[in-house]
């Protein structure tokens, strides 16, 4: 079994972004193990999105930003519990990383699995870049085993497994999706009260006798469909968020690349690809329809 930096050099990842993604992987490690250990009660503050914020969501916040300056190549991050961009000094290099320290954070109360996502780009500034910038895209898992999955630009996926000396291990490399599918992970449901043509696709998916997965953690919802290969979620708006709650930097954009880098597709409710929509804000939201490509067709057909 080969090792996380083995599986980089080998696919010739650009030594920069090879370094980022091991700092990023040790983070992952940390915040494993604050995760097993640690306090899963209220931080007592709010994020920028008005959203009540975990000691979780602070802890693992602070061990991704301590890791990125580590690296001295992140000169910009964006992170969902930091209302602003924030700049390092990068004595080596200018990349920006975008990410979600702790997605999920409303499941740690149920011990449900939870996740982190992670953007690379090239540049010291965010705004302006789009989905198909990016170097790299990773996210890890959190669930009764820990993975850590990276999407690098034209060379595919790759699937981690932490062994129980902390390494992350490969186990699975180049995923490939379907086209078509047979499990739907209806998000925002609450959409259908001002979006009947949701509540039609819905209905066509349980008449036609697919398979209901759905978690209620992006992470997890999307790693079902990498894992099985096939699969469709959506997350339309609703009238409190017309354009749905999923943040376009650190959640869909990356999700788009790891998607696309396995042969899938993410879309809007408008039909733009996600990896087309340039981020004009840290924290904008977008509807996301993601997964075998041409269930995310139809489906957002079906829509309009
Ligand atoms: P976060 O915990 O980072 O705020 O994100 C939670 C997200 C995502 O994981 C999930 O798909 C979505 O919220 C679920 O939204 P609902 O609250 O509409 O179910
Ligand atoms: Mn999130
Ligand atoms: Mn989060």
């Amino acid at each position: 079994m080969y090792s996380f930096n083995h599986t980089l050099r080998e696919e010739n990842t650009p030594s920069d972004v090879r370094s980022i993604l091991y700092h990023i992987a040790r983070g992952v490690k940390y915040i494993n193990f604050s995760l097993r250990a640690g306090n899963t009660g209220v931080a007592k503050s709010q994020n920028s999105s008005g959203e009540e914020q975990l000691t979780l969501d602070v802890l693992s916040d602070n061990i991704i930003i301590e890791q990125l300056q580590y690296s001295q190549l992140v000169a910009c991050c964006a992170s969902e519990e930091q209302e602003e961009l924030m700049y390092f000094p990068a004595p080596r290099g200018k990349y920006t990383v975008a990410y979600d320290p702790l997605d999920g954070s409303s499941l740690v109360g149920a011990n449900l699995t939870i996740g982190s996502i992670f953007g690379i780009w090239e540049g010291g500034e965010l705004n302006g870049k789009k989905g198909r910038d990016l170097l790299a895209s990773a996210y890890a898992i959190y669930g009764p085993r820990v993975e850590l999955i990276v999407a690098l630009k034209g060379k595919g996926v790759f699937i981690f497994e932490m062994n129980d000396v902390g390494e992350f291990m490969l186990t699975q490399k180049k995923l490939e999706l379907k086209d078509t599918s047979k499990y739907f992970a209806p998000g925002n449901l609450r959409a259908t009260a001002i979006h009947p043509k949701y509540l039609t696709l819905v209905e066509k998916y349980i008449a036609e006798g697919r398979t209901l997965r759905y978690s209620g953690g992006m992470v997890p919802d999307l790693h079902h469909i990498l894992k099985k290969g096939e699969g469709i979620f959506t997350y339309p708006g609703c009238a409190k968020h017309p354009n749905g709650k999923l943040r376009l930097a650190f959640e869909c954009a990356p999700f788009a690349m790891i998607f696309a880098e396995a042969g899938g597709l993410a879309l809007d409710v408008h039909g733009t690809e996600i990896l087309d929509l340039e981020i004009k804000s840290p924290h904008e939201r977008t509807t996301i329809f993601i997964g075998s490509t041409d269930e995310v067709k139809n489906a957002v057909k079906a829509l309009q």
